[in-house]
């Protein structure tokens, strides 16, 4: 581990998350036409929700207060990104994308930067020279449904390092660390040499953190790494890949993994790993 572990705090990624976040969306304008009946109806069926496990369960004022403390907690500590990520989204996900044909996708979760490095169909991610972990080399090609290869698709990738730890969200990493972007060949073609991330525990000294305590359950995320797949005329691919093995694949505190993500690296004779895996993108529906 670096010494960057004791100054990853919670309150640090937090924070960036909640400020990313900001940053990168306008969420209120992207649904300004929604109409009051909408909203009337889901506001209505998540206080239903809340309602019956009040009375089913018989919360008391104590419980309650508790609750009321520990959402004002979340807020304070910029975990809401974190909290929502990790036990919400992966149903969004679910949904949004129930009507595809072509590759599975997953959760987004809270530590995508846009724009990182562009590094052509065949070369490296940004990385320290000294970079911990085991090299690894990945193959893959990006096409459309009908087969067709997708040249000049876009593959945004972005993983921890071997300590865990995202660039822009843990201090002492340069900037664009293990975030760069590739674009595909005339045959959808693309390599990307990278290292291998290490499992990903989320921030244990927080609110999330608290609850996972209070709870009895674990904090761990299996090893993975991040992708967004664009091409022209193309549903944006969000996905993330999992290597086979890792304990946490069956219990993922975010609920992201699913069979179509596993990798099947192959060990090579210099102790680094060469991967295949590709994309096939659903065209955007008229
Ligand atoms: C979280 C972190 C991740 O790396 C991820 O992929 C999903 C969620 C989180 O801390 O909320
Ligand atoms: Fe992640």
């Amino acid at each position: 581990m670096s010494t960057d572990t004791e100054v990853a705090t919670a309150a640090a990624s937090g924070a960036s998350a909640t400020e990313r976040f900001h940053t990168d969306k306008s969420p209120f304008a992207a649904v300004a036409d929604t109409p009051p009946a909408r909203v009337d109806r889901l506001a209505r069926r998540v206080l239903q929700a809340v309602h019956d496990t009040i009375r089913e369960e018989k919360v008391t004022y104590d419980e309650y207060n508790a609750l009321k403390a520990w959402l004002i907690q979340v807020g304070e500590d910029g975990e809401w990104p974190l909290f929502l990520d990790v036990w919400v989204e992966h149903v969004v996900e679910e949904v949004a994308t129930e009507h595809r044909e072509g590759s599975k996708g997953t959760i987004e979760g809270p530590y995508y930067v846009p724009n990182a490095p562009e590094r052509g169909a065949k070369g490296t991610v940004p990385m320290r020279d000294d970079e911990a972990g085991t090299p690894m080399v990945w193959r893959g090609q990006v096409t459309s449904t009908d087969g067709r290869p997708l040249g000049g698709a876009a593959v945004e990738l972005w993983h921890a390092d071997d300590d865990g730890f995202y660039s822009q969200f843990a201090p002492g990493i340069p900037e664009w660390n293990l975030r760069g972007t590739f674009t595909t060949d005339a045959e959808g073609r693309f390599e990307i040499t990278t290292i291998r991330p290490a499992p990903y525990q989320i921030p244990t000294d927080g609110s999330c953190g608290r609850l996972i305590a209070a709870a009895g359950w674990h904090a761990w995320r299996p090893a993975h790494l991040h992708v967004k797949v664009s091409a022209p005329g193309h549903e944006l691919l969000t996905a993330q890949l999992y290597f086979p093995g890792d304990e946490h694949n069956d219990d993922d505190i975010a609920s992201a993994v699913k069979p179509e993500l596993l990798l099947a690296p192959v060990d090579q004779p210099d102790g680094s790993v060469t991967v295949d895996y590709g994309f096939v993108l659903d065209p955007v529906r008229n």
